[in-house]
């Protein structure tokens, strides 16, 4: 029997276009090269994911499970830009797992 890979499905929210994504766990390391591969974003990402720039800010909804927690170098950066709001988010601090599925994921000018 033939191995099925479980697919994540959520919507990414780009200057009001919604991209539709489908992808599954370990393709990406993180949210932030996702969201960099499928954009093609120049400067986004430029710490490379270690949650100190903060290029990769984004506004999420619908993040479920542990992923809809703050964890690491990301409330500490955030909060340095004056935001505290629960779905301002770093990308490069989540994961892609199914706690994304049926997530909405809007890019952010920072
Ligand atoms: S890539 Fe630098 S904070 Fe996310």
């Amino acid at each position: 029997m033939e191995k099925q890979l479980k697919t994540i499905s959520f919507t990414i929210i780009e200057n009001g276009t919604r991209i539709p994504v489908v992808t599954r766990h370990g393709r990406y390391p993180n949210l932030m090269f996702l969201l960099k591969d499928e954009l093609q974003l120049e400067s986004f990402g430029e710490c490379g994911g270690v949650g100190r720039c903060a290029t990769c800010v984004i506004k999420t909804k619908g993040i479920t499970g542990n992923s809809a927690i703050k964890d690491r170098n990301e409330p500490n950066t955030l909060a340095q830009l004056g935001f505290d709001e629960d779905n301002i988010r770093l990308s490069c601090q989540i994961y892609i797992t199914a706690d994304l599925n049926a997530a909405e994921i809007s890019l952010m000018e920072v």
